[in-house]
């Protein structure tokens, strides 16, 4: 069922909840990323124009349900300031007297950003008592953070129950991008399908296979893949408990005429660091006591080379331990290739900063800003966030 999205609401001079994904790395207390609060400054800035007071609400990290000074939304509060070149106030509270005084308070245009949601136990476990008293600090609630839609908290949907919703301008680009590839993308369509475990991924391989022309598979679940089909993959990281589930995954894209590449060489080592001794193998030659811990560079090419073919591409996880440059060649040569597709898909934090580490962020056609959430809509679920919206 379709969503109510922010402009079929009248805003105006009303006060907004607004829920924001502002979960974002933190170095020595300072914003070390601000990606995720940039992707909210077009609701941001549409509700400053309507004359909304404006409420913002986020998690950061995961403090369970207790107040940690480390958490706090301080730091978030004073970058987006900067970014929006006006006074955020922000409290330490996000129910009770302070808030409600706080969010009284508000003139038109104002901006209030409320403390890190997560100090409460109620946010997590959706307490509908904490989402009512969310609720009843504004007129209006508007979904954004679509990197927290996979989660059915009182903040994302909980607190739908109580107000009018509707979707912001992120969450409505993030689903509309990523569902037209899904439903109906320019053909050839490729996937390309990286990180450490197949666990996480079978969900999105399956949804996939059903939509894809092509799937491209690297990263340490390559490892599993590599294993089921015989391949002795030495001191590398394989779960073991996957291979039937590895096996199955070949068989269904055989069965829907899928071409599922694997890698056909690997960078070994025998640990991960950058000082490590390094072999590029084929895959049937990976040392015993060695770990493939990259595609190997005709790996690279290949892949390229399909991707290159491609009209729409989904990348989704790196193609090795990315994080240290002598194992990064390989995702980064995705990401150049990538760049080059007519409309290209990218989720998922590694992937993301893989084409900024390379420089091509700016001809991705889209960088989402979910990580589990993207995961989560590809796999073809429904996020719970969205779900919570009112129906147009
Ligand atoms: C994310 O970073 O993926 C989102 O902000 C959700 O965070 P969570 O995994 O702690 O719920």
């Amino acid at each position: 069922m379709p969503k109510l999205t922010l402009k079929d609401l009248d805003v105006k001079s009303k006060r907004v909840l607004v829920r924001v994904d502002f979960n974002v790395p933190l170095e020595n207390g300072a914003v070390a990323n601000d990606i995720r609060i940039r992707a909210a400054l077009p609701t941001i800035n549409y509700l400053i124009e309507n004359q909304v007071r404006v409420i913002l609400m986020s998690h950061m990290g995961r403090p369970k349900g207790k107040r940690d000074p480390k958490l706090q939304m301080d730091s978030v509060a004073e970058v987006l300031s900067r970014l929006l070149g006006r006074e955020v106030k922000k409290i330490d509270s996000c129910v009770g007297p302070e808030a409600e005084k706080a969010a009284a308070s508000l003139s038109e245009g104002d901006i209030l950003l409320l403390e890190n949601l997560r100090f409460y136990p109620e946010e997590t476990a959706n307490d509908p008592e904490f989402a009512r008293q969310l609720a009843g600090l504004a007129d209006i609630y508007v979904n954004d953070a679509f990197g927290t839609a996979h989660r059915a908290h009182a903040s994302t949907a909980g607190v739908a129950e109580y107000l009018p919703s509707a979707m912001g301008f992120l969450i409505e680009k993030e689903v509309s991008i990523m569902g037209k590839a899904l439903e109906d993308p320019v053909r050839p369509f490729a996937a390309i399908i990286g990180g450490v475990k197949i666990a996480d991924k079978i969900g999105v391989l399956t949804n996939l296979l059903e939509k894809v022309d092509f799937i491209l598979i690297g990263g340490g679940m390559a490892n599993t893949f590599l294993k089921a089909k015989g391949f002795d993959m030495g001191a590398s990281v394989v779960e073991e408990e996957k291979l039937e589930d590895a096996l199955e995954i070949i068989k269904l894209a055989q069965d829907r005429g899928v071409e599922l590449a694997l890698p056909v060489d690997v960078v070994a080592a025998g640990e991960i660091s950058p000082d490590a001794e390094r072999k590029v193998v084929p895959v049937d030659a990976v040392p015993s006591g060695m770990m493939a811990l990259d595609i190997g560079p005709e790996t690279a090419e290949k892949y390229a080379g399909m991707i290159s073919r491609a009209r729409t591409v989904v990348w989704n996880g790196p193609m090795g331990v990315f994080e240290e440059d002598v194992f990064a060649k390989g995702t980064e040569a995705v990401a150049r290739a990538v760049a080059e597709v007519e409309t290209s898909i990218v989720g998922g934090g590694d992937s993301a900063a893989a084409v900024e580490k390379v420089g091509v962020s700016d001809r991705i056609t889209h960088v989402s800003t979910g990580g589990g959430a993207s995961l989560e809509f590809l796999e073809g679920k429904v996020l719970p966030g969205i779900a919570a919206l009112t129906d147009k």
